[in-house]
């Protein structure tokens, strides 16, 4: 007899996204004539940059010539794309991280769920509350939970954010092998300061820990004190990965392209206590289940790291920060207490209400789509969080109807 595999049943009915964007086509079904402005999940509205045009039909074209045709590629990524990241994004910080430690893919969603298979699965994770719903959801598919109770899974170590706390968890009381950790945070906007980022990094080595680190939202740090990558911190190199992502970047979300960086510096153990190269785990991995991203998709990231391609990117950035200023300012004139906007996307809204009706009220009276925070984790209960993801005319349109619908 074929049996499935167990663990999915204990998820939750369905991922967080799918489930809004399911409510949300009932409700345009219900409403035919109603507007509605997304600024639920992050998806980028704006046009690729030039660059990255420009670069993505050169390749085409390349791939339709016989002469520079070209089948699979590495599955690592090509070097032309792997050391620009590596010189471009880390070595010019002055951060010591090699091309060959970079892995292409075709995203940091993927990038996150996946990493897991590479660790035991009686290992104990800590996987922050409120939370982007990957980390969480992928170890309850591997089997390294519980049942779920209390809206909790057993044998987690929640790492809560709190207004208290400025949604930087505190360390773990209980002894934990896995950490994952996202600055500037989703869903927050919250961001980490490199003294606090540093107590994480000293407790993975004095622990045999690892960390998870997603800098997927980087780019939108503004302020010049704030780590971008973790390898800012002394002693990383050997505790931690990072994800990072040319979605929210450079516009990217529907063409995939992302990387990971697994330094060979980085280690972790065999139950006899012998130590084993994660970049060699991760490689064997790369290796056998993936075969990169298309060539023109890797040119067209690498047309990031040109010169145009930096304004131009910084350009899309800012403008999405402008949405994020705008929406921060209107609704903390409302009354809401809010987090997050000034170095990231996103902003978290304390609705002081359940926030699955506070979404349900968005949607009817303002014809506004938002993220209620209960889907993100037990702390996120009374909050909502807005996206800057969309056209600054949408934006205004939206703040304006949610003012009329909320006074
Ligand atoms: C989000 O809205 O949290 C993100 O778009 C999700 C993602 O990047 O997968």
């Amino acid at each position: 007899m074929i049996k499935i595999n167990e663990n999915y049943l204990k998820l939750q009915s369905s991922y967080l996204f799918a489930n809004i964007a399911r409510r949300v086509a009932a409700f345009q079904q219900a409403h035919a004539d109603r507007e509605i402005i997304k600024l639920g999940i992050g998806d980028v509205t704006r046009p690729l940059p030039a660059a990255c045009i420009a670069a993505f039909h050169r390749a085409v074209d390349e791939m339709a010539d016989i002469a520079t045709f070209r089948g699979y590629g590495p599955e690592q990524g090509y070097d032309f794309l792997r050391e620009k990241i590596a010189r471009h994004d880390f070595q010019a910080r002055g951060i010591e991280i090699s091309a060959e430690e970079v892995f292409v893919s075709d995203g940091a969603k993927c990038d996150n769920g996946n990493i897991q298979e590479i660790f035991a699965t009686d290992i104990t994770a800590a996987i922050p509350d409120p939370v982007y719903p990957v980390y969480l959801d992928t170890n309850v598919m591997a089997g390294r939970t519980g049942i779920f109770r209390d809206g909790r899974y057993e044998g987690v170590v929640y790492l809560e954010g709190t207004r208290e706390n400025g949604f930087i968890p505190d360390l773990p009381q209980k002894k934990v092998d896995l950490i994952y950790l996202c600055y500037p945070n989703n869903p927050t906007g919250a961001t980490i300061t490199k003294s606090e980022l540093k107590k994480w990094v000293d407790y993975a080595r004095d622990n045999q820990a690892v960390i998870l680190y997603d800098a997927a939202y980087e780019s939108f740090i503004r302020d010049e004190t704030l780590p971008k990558s973790i390898y800012e911190i002394e002693g990383a190199r050997e505790v931690a990965i990072e994800f990072r992502s040319f979605s929210k970047t450079a516009g990217f979300t529907g063409i995939r392209c992302a990387y990971t960086v697994v330094p060979r510096s980085c280690e972790a153990y065999t139950v006899r206590g012998e130590k084993h190269s994660l970049h060699a785990l991760w490689n064997r991995r790369h290796t056998t289940k993936f075969n990169s991203v298309s060539y023109p998709v890797q040119r067209a990231a690498e047309a990031v790291f040109s010169d145009d391609g930096k304004s131009q990117t910084k350009e899309l950035t800012q403008y999405y920060m402008k949405n994020a200023a705008l929406i921060r300012r209107e609704m903390s004139a409302l009354g809401f207490d809010c987090i997050g906007g000034e170095n990231s996307p996103y902003i978290w809204v304390d609705g002081k209400t359940d926030s699955w009706e506070f979404f349900d009220r968005l949607l009817d009276k303002a014809g506004v789509v938002c993220t209620p925070g209960a889907g993100f984790g037990k702390c996120g209960m009374g909050y909502i969080r807005l996206s800057a993801f969309n056209n600054h005319e949408n934006v205004q349109k939206a703040m304006t109807k949610i003012k009329a619908a909320l006074k």
